[in-house]
């Protein structure tokens, strides 16, 4: 999986490293002993609700928020002791529009080369580069208000790697784009992954982390309930799903390692006058996370 490794570095290096990474605000543990390592060239996904911890997560491991405890190592430095070179390796898109409205998207661009001090050659160099590379050289000199949410996020994330971080940490990257501007979205980020930026990103949306991530960690009120590739979560639950309507029209689900156990209940069933219908599927990272949790779900 990881044999293009452009970086050229060593294969089992962890690109993220945390160690009981913990933040409280008042009351509430926002992340609670978060253990989890992000393997260099990984594309890994952190699944979870509303205020289960996503951003709070990125904001620590991107220097802007202390954690109450633990530690956390990006590239191999310490958050904490080594912010700036945390910050030389990283690049970042926040969850909201981070950009200046009323510049164009070459001018904000620009302005990104100069906080991060490339040269006058370089940053020319760089902002063309990147503007092809995000297909955003046709809208360059539009203001990011006359784009559309897609072009923003894409203006976004070209404004995040104009300093070649090795580590891109992506917070929610395709909310609220329809269909196909999402999976536009996700061909730009498995581009990026595949030229060797080691991703992190953030999302609610169950079939993104399936679709996209070599792993993913589920996270539910700031804790880590479960990591792994999808294939992994979904075999830690049953392979196989079977989802029963009651006559009441409310859903049941149970979970079977084998398709042969999941018939043989449901033929069990034909017999119940209390199940309105009952069919097998496979079994989704929703259905992890229902599983997990005892019934919630993670959805909108
Ligand atoms: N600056 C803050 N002050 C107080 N509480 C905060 C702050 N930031 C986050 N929280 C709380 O911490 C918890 C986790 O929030 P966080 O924003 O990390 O969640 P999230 O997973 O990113 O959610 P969303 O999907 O809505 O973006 C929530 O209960 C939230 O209200
Ligand atoms: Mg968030």
């Amino acid at each position: 999986m990881y044999s293009k490794n452009l970086l050229g570095r060593s294969l089992l290096e962890e690109a993220i490293v945390t160690e009981n990474l913990s933040k409280m605000y008042g009351q509430i543990w926002a992340v609670k002993d978060l253990n989890l390592r992000v393997h260099a060239g990984e594309l890994f996904g952190f699944l979870g609700p509303n205020g289960a911890g996503k951003t709070t997560t990125i904001r620590m491991l991107t220097t802007i928020t202390k954690p109450t405890y633990g530690r956390a190592f990006v590239d191999g430095f310490n958050v904490q002791e080594k912010p700036e070179m945390v910050r030389k390796a990283i690049g970042v898109m926040q969850q909201h529009l981070s950009l200046d409205r009323d510049l164009t998207v070459r001018e904000n661009m620009e302005l990104r080369a100069r906080i991060h001090h490339l040269s006058a050659d370089e940053r020319k160099k760089r902002v063309e580069e990147l503007l092809d590379y995000v297909g955003l050289v046709e809208y360059a000199d539009r203001t990011v208000d006359e784009l559309s949410g897609g072009f923003q996020r894409r203006a976004m994330i070209a404004c995040s790697l104009i300093h070649r971080p090795k580590i891109l940490f992506l917070d929610e990257p395709t909310v609220g784009l329809d269909a196909h501007t999402r999976r536009r979205m996700w061909d730009l980020i498995r581009r990026l992954n595949a030229d060797g930026v080691t991703i992190f990103l953030t999302t609610h949306y169950i079939e993104e982390a399936e679709a996209l991530c070599q792993r993913v960690g589920i996270i539910h009120k700031g804790q880590l309930i479960a990591i792994g590739s999808p294939i992994e979560l979904r075999g830690k639950i049953g392979l196989f799903t079977v989802v029963m309507v009651t006559e009441g029209g409310k859903f049941a689900y149970k979970y079977f390692h084998d398709r042969a156990e999941a018939s043989k209940y449901v033929q069990k069933l034909s017999n119940s006058n209390s199940i309105k219908s009952v069919v097998i599927r496979d079994s989704n990272l929703e259905d992890v996370f229902i599983e997990l949790t005892g019934g919630e779900v993670i959805g909108e």
